[in-house]
């Protein structure tokens, strides 16, 4: 079995894990990890922005505001403040990478940057590269990484697990666990190889394939979050899973969002008779922020037995959609549907896991050395609910902190010995593969139709009757059979959609995006809580 060594072993190649890699090259040698294609992860289908506070009359204080108001009480405010106050050296250092964000054009034909708005924000502050932001960020951070002598990119390598001193009964004695590298499976070659490192970053994204229907690329299965569960970690306010209001309704486009910078730039809702609905349920109407629009669309599609309703952007000059919107225009051109003469048919779908595995403002984890950066974290910056655009910032923002914490500690922190090899000495072949997509079908169905938008307690148990059957089923299969990387993609959902639904269970109230007919109310504000699962307070 091969053995590789490496200073920092990032997991994940999306906005975090490149920022990182980037913010640290000089100093160490680096290993990123993608278990896909290199760029296959949320941060390329980003469309609308990343958020950031220009100038007056925007302010961090109103940024901090807004993401607190998103939040529904739970948001850290030093975590928005830092976050916020971060914003222009983060944009700053994406410009200085090359990211070409739209500018406007003056009367003069100069002009700074074209800030957009999304629901929930009270100034125009999101930059953005057209309607395909996520896309120009990735691609450029890649450049820059692919030229770097120090960065090496490594594709289809999916790791397993984390080796952590405890894991292996080495320093049992201490009392904080210390993380040593991880587990790796090369797909081409289809063998598993230990990579030893003096700091491992998870920078895997989130986990809303755990849902039927979701805005997100295949590779979102909540890996990392799984990962350092096994190793030990505290995950924080799994409950809160982001709903997108505007997702394609079309059986052939597979998870394509609409994003939300329609509804900023003036897109109305309507139902399939044409009538506008959104402020009757919210006074900012179509921008309110994302766990109410999505909440409304969800009751009156039930209400009316409707299967989708409809976004609404026609009455605007099609040489402004067709500017603003290329991808959205061109994609729902595709499937039949022309954006500036009729509404798009449209749904919620899964779209953000706004928990994930605790860190501090450098986004260390629990475990010395550990860190998590990006959508698999819980910095404590999105709370009951992520204000829009918030998400690339934060991975910008925590690459570079995360980054700046371990080049002060780097030269201390040892290379480890000489790890363990993976056992494979009990596994033989699979005898029924379809055990592996049977249970993730049925996985995905329950999870949307019993913890999705709209909760109750019977729901929540019912999931979690067969969601313990399930954990059962995949931990026997997992201990006799090779691994593949389905199987350890559903191992790590199993895993991640247990925690959701404990997580789910914990929360006796109606928060943000947990909402529940039994509690339909928010308890005080000044006791809600944030939602922590430890090893001790978990029932697996
Ligand atoms: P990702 O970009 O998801 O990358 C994860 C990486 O981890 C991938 O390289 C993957 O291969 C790798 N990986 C995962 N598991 C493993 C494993 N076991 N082993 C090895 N590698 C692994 N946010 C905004 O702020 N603004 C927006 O406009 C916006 N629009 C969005 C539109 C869409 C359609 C979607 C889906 C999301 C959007 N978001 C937006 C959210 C945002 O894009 C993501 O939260 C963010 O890009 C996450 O970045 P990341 O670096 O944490 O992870
Ligand atoms: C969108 O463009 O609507 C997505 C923005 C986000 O998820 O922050």
């Amino acid at each position: 079995m091969q053995q590789f060594e490496t200073d920092i072993l990032i997991i994940g190649s999306g906005a975090a894990g490149l920022t990182l890699a980037l913010s640290l090259a000089d100093s160490a040698r680096i290993t990123v990890l993608s278990k896909a294609d290199i760029s296959s992860g949320c941060t390329l289908y980003a469309q609308g922005g990343i958020a950031a506070v220009a100038s007056a009359p925007d302010s961090v204080e109103s940024h901090v505001e807004d993401t607190l108001n998103a939040g529904a009480g739970l948001s850290h405010s030093d975590v928005a403040q830092f976050v916020s106050e971060q914003s222009q050296p983060a944009i700053g250092e994406l410009v200085n990478y090359g990211v070409p964000f739209s500018r406007r054009i003056g009367e003069d034909g100069e002009g700074g940057y074209h800030l957009t708005k999304e629901g929930g924000h009270s100034h125009r502050r999101v930059y953005h590269t057209a309607d395909a932001t996520g896309r120009a960020i990735e691609m450029t951070l890649l450049e820059q990484c692919q030229a770097h002598e120090n960065i090496e990119l490594v594709a289809k390598a999916i790791a397993i697990d984390l080796i952590t001193e405890q894991k292996l009964g080495r320093n049992t004695e201490r009392k904080r666990d210390r993380v040593l590298g991880a587990f790796v499976l090369n797909k081409q070659s289809d063998s598993v190889v230990v990579y030893r490192a003096r700091s491992v970053i998870l920078a895997s994204g989130g986990a809303s394939k755990v849902y039927l229907y979701t805005s997100n690329p295949d590779i979102s299965t909540g890996d990392g979050i799984a990962m350092a569960w096994r190793a030990g970690c505290r995950v924080g306010n799994l409950e809160f899973n982001q709903f997108h209001p505007t997702c394609l309704f079309h059986p052939k486009a597979k998870s394509f969002l609409i994003t939300e910078a329609l509804r900023g730039e003036g897109a109305v809702l309507r139902l399939p008779n044409g009538e506008r609905f959104m402020d009757r349920f919210d006074k900012r109407a179509e921008l309110a922020p994302r766990d109410i629009v999505a909440r409304a669309i969800d009751y009156e599609m039930k209400r009316l037995g409707a299967e989708c309703v409809y976004l609404d952007i026609s009455h605007k000059p099609a040489e402004f959609i067709k500017q603003h919107f290329p991808t959205v225009y061109k994609r729902c051109l595709k499937y039949g549907f022309d954006i500036t003469l009729e509404p798009i048919p449209v749904v919620p779908a899964a779209h953000y896991t706004c928990g994930g595995v605790m860190v501090d403002l450098n986004g260390e984890s629990d475990i010395e050395n550990l860190f998590a950066i990006g959508e698999v974290s819980f910095t404590g910056l999105h709370g009951a609910n992520r204000l829009a655009s918030n998400s690339l910032l934060e991975c910008i923002v925590y690459g570079r902190s995360a980054a700046a914490a371990i080049k002060e500690r780097l030269d201390q922190i040892p290379m480890p010995e000489l790890l363990p090899q993976w056992d494979e000495s009990r596994v033989t072949d699979s005898d029924e593969e379809v055990v592996v997509s049977h249970n993730w079908e049925e996985l995905r169905h329950f999870m949307w139709d019993y913890v999705g938008i709209v909760r109750t307690d019977k729901r929540l148990q019912r999931a979690k009757r067969r969601i313990d059957l399930l954990s059962t089923e995949v931990d026997e299969y997992y201990s006799q059979f090779q691994i593949s990387s389905d199987l350890i993609e559903l191992r790590n959902l199993v895993q991640v959609a247990d925690l959701i639904i404990q997580s789910a269970m914990h929360r006796k109230e109606s928060r943000g995006l947990h909402f529940t007919l039994d509690y339909p109310e928010p308890t005080q504000d000044e006791t809600a809580e944030d939602t922590i699962l430890t090893p001790e307070n978990y029932s697996g």
